[in-house]
């Protein structure tokens, strides 16, 4: 499973103001099968965003995210996600979680 990352862009509009943020601008990223990927960065930097336009949770606002060529629009039981809250089970370990 390769995903390569080609000039992606976020931005949210807010709906107090209506200001534009973005989340992420122009990342270019390729990430091959197999390796082990940290993304380390300040509170407010992207992470979680990038990480819910890989799975397909949200689509870019520019750019595209591939998934073995195939484009990424949308969620995939091809790809497995674990949510830092809310789905976890909190009486099950971390490894019986992703077992489960
Ligand atoms: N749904 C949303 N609507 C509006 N703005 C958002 C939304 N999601 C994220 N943002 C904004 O996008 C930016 C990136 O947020 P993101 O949650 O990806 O950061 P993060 O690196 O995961 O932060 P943290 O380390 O605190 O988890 C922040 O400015 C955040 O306020
Ligand atoms: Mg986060």
């Amino acid at each position: 499973m390769t995903f390569e990352i080609e000039n992606v862009s976020k931005i949210f509009v807010s709906e107090d103001s209506g200001e534009k943020v973005y989340a992420l601008k122009d990342i270019n990223l390729t990430i091959e099968t197999g390796k082990f990927v940290s993304f380390v960065g300040p509170s407010g930097c992207g992470k979680t965003t990038l990480l819910r336009l890989i799975e397909g949770f949200e689509n870019p606002t520019e750019g595209t995210i591939k998934d073995d060529g195939e484009l990424v629009t949308e969620p995939s039981n091809e790809r497995g996600f674990i949510f830092q809250h809310y789905s976890l089970f909190p009486w099950l370990n971390v490894i019986e979680n992703v077992i489960f």
